[in-house]
This record gives structure tokens, sequence and C-alpha cells, in this order.
């Protein structure tokens, strides 16, 4: 007897989504005679049963379109806004999931639905995941789709600021996504020729940023870019929240971790103009005007890149071809050339952070790049 599934995309949106949603669709369909349906927005969609079918018709013509056809959100379905509180509806989850029959559910999405998954995976759901996200920090995968087409944009604005930049004799500040990773700010940093750029992973000093800048002036370059994550921290802020973890990981009382918590989140809270500010200390420490641009959801919107389109249909045949072999509880990982099945316990809870030793830093460091430590 032919096999169900169920396919939900979950998290922020990122292009390629819809281009996986085909082929885990199209092949699941065409190789194996499959039924498929979609939920809508994410694990909410899953909990109200709101669904659709995709049919050959729904799965034409999407390769190249942005966004994600069933819609997306960041709904957890263990602590989900239901009626004005937040419940844990994964049995809910469990009751669609048996009530359409489904034999597998296909779950994609970023880091936070690799949790996600594992929890109703050990529900005892058949659970398959698929990496996304422009951030590229999910761990155990070569790369995620969607970071490539946000690579192109970012590095197609650094391009643009340069001459801006060079013509007004300005120092341009961009700020790249990413979350808490540097991954895109320093790919497209690298790519775009950003002067400075500046991540998570190398906590920097503005200090030695604007000497970096001063420097070049003196070399007779008047104009900079500097490229920053959204993520990225000084080394005093770094220090600060190191010191607030620590302190909420040995906290001796729940009054002792209240306080530690409420110190980590003024320290985000302040962290959040961090690129105004750094544009504006950089101002007074050199001679030059300043300016910020932050490039935000444009670096997820529109038609993705060949290369995410590639990705996405690799990994989401092979999502099909495991279905049917049996295999449940995996996350379908980009290895080389091929793919590989990864057991979701070994996905979860990890981050895939820039190493400190990192060849593309070490390249970057050799043209002159400076990472402001
Ligand atoms: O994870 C993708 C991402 O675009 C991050 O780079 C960014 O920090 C976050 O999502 C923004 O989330 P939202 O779209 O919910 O504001």
């Amino acid at each position: 007897m032919s096999q169900k599934i169920g396919i939900l995309t979950s998290g922020g949106d990122s292009p390629g989504l819809n281009a996986a949603i085909r082929g885990v669709g199209k092949s699941a369909r065409g190789a194996y005679g499959m039924e498929v349906i979609g939920f809508r927005d994410g694990f909410r969609g899953l909990v109200e049963d709101r669904t659709v079918t995709l049919g050959g018709g729904a799965l034409s013509g999407i390769l190249t379109l942005g966004g994600t056809i069933l819609g997306t959100s960041r709904d957890k379905p263990h602590k989900m806004p239901v009626g004005g509180e937040v419940r844990d509806m994964t049995d809910a989850i469990v009751e669609t999931y048996r009530r359409h029959q489904l034999d597998a559910l296909v779950c994609l999405g970023g880091g936070g639905t690799q949790k996600n998954a594992l929890q109703l995976h050990q529900k005892g759901l058949r659970v398959l995941t698929l990496p996304k996200t422009i951030d590229n920090d999910v761990a155990m995968t070569d790369t995620t789709f969607g970071f490539d087409t946000a690579l192109g944009i970012a590095t197609d604005a650094i391009d643009r600021l340069h001459s801006t930049a060079h013509s007004h004799h300005r120092i341009i500040v961009v700020e790249v996504m990413g979350h808490r990773a540097g991954w895109l700010t320093l790919g497209a940093g690298i790519a775009g020729g950003a002067d400075v750029i500046l991540i998570p992973e190398i906590p920097y000093s503005v200090q030695t940023v604007a000497d970096a800048i001063q420097e070049r002036v003196r070399s007779g370059k008047p104009f900079s870019i500097v490229a920053v994550a959204e993520g990225a921290v000084t080394r005093d802020e770094h220090t600060a929240m190191a010191a607030a973890l620590q302190r909420r990981e040995t906290a001796s009382s729940k009054e002792e971790r209240k306080k530690a918590k409420a110190w980590i989140q003024r320290l985000e809270e302040e962290s959040t103009d961090h690129t105004l500010r750094l544009a504006h200390q950089l101002e007074s420490l050199t001679d030059l005007e300043a300016r910020v641009t932050i490039l935000g959801h444009l670096q997820r919107g529109g038609t993705p890149s060949a290369a995410d389109r590639l990705l996405s249909t690799r990994l989401g045949t092979a999502c099909a071809d495991l279905i049917e072999q049996g295999v449940g509880g995996v996350m379908v990982a980009a290895r080389g050339e091929g793919v590989e099945a990864v057991p979701l316990e070994e996905v979860a809870g990890q981050k895939k952070l820039v190493p400190a030793d990192h060849p593309w830093i070490d390249s970057a460091r050799r043209v002159g790049t400076s990472f402001g430590d």
C-alpha cells in the first residue's frame, strides 16, 4: 500500500523552501506513488489541522518562487500561544498525525525546527527534516539552503555600497543577518571586499576597527566598508555575557537564577542598536562621516539562486527515497556531492558557528581585512 506524508515549513522563511517542497513532493508522488499533503504555517497548522493537498498542480511552477507556499511560523509544539496562554500542544500534533494516518512528517527548518522535530520523533512520529536557513548555522550538514541566495544578495549590496562610500569619503557600516553566527557576514564580507568584518565568533574592539580605518586613510583610501553581523559583540560585551551565563549556570537559588536571567536580558537589549552605536563611535574616533545600512529581510526575499535550487532539489528527492526505505528520526544533510541521513539527536541543540581557524578567516586576513580583534 502506498504511503501518505505531510510536509511543513517552520521558522524564518528562506529561499529554496518551495524548491525543496517540490523536490520531496514530486519525487514522493512520481517515484513511489505516495500521497502528499502540506500543513500551513509550520507546527501551528499541524495543531489546527490546516492542510493543503500537494498534488501535481500545487507542486508545479514553484521551483523559482521565494518564500514558502505553505506559510511558516516560529511556533514550537511544546510552547505555543493558544487562547492567551502558552501551552504544550504536542498531543494535538500527535492526534493530527494519526488522524491523517501519516507514514512520515517532513519538517523543513533551521536549528529550532531540528529540536522540535526531535521531540515529535521521541513521541513516536516518523519525522525527517531538511536543513534550511540563510544563517548556515545548522550542525552536521555542509550547508543549508537559503544561504547561497542570501550570500549573493548581501554581496551585491556591499558591492553597491562601495561606490557611494568611495565618492563621499565615508565609512559605511552594513549590518548583515545571521543570528548568532557569522557565516553570512564573513562570506559576503570577503566576496564584497569589505575592509572590516565583524562576526559574533570574534569579539572586537571599536578602537582596533578605528585604527584599521585610519590606516586606510593614511594609505590614500579615505573610505571604508565595515560589514557587521547582527550578532557581533565587542570584547567588553562578550566578557559581560560570559560572566552572566556563568552566574546563571552556577546559581544556587531560584532568586539568583532570576537575577542572572534579568542580567542576560538587559545585555541582550543593550546590544540591539549596536550597529548604529558602532557607526557613531567610528565617527568620533576617525575624521570620517559614517552611514549605516541594515540589509534586514531583503536578504531572505525573492527568487532562490541556482545553487539553492539545486541543493533543495537534491535534499528533497533524497528525503523521498529515505521515506520509502522506512527511515525516520533523521535530518537529510548535504555531504559533498551526496547526502547523509544524520540522526536528529546529533543535530538538535547544536549550532554550527565559524571556527576560529576557518580557512575563510585566514584568507580574509591575508588580503588585509580587519576583524577588529
Ligand atoms: O534565521 C534567519 C533569520 O533571518 C536570522 O538571520 C535573523 O536573526 C532572524 O531570522 C530574524 O527573524 P524574524 O524574521 O523573525 O525577525
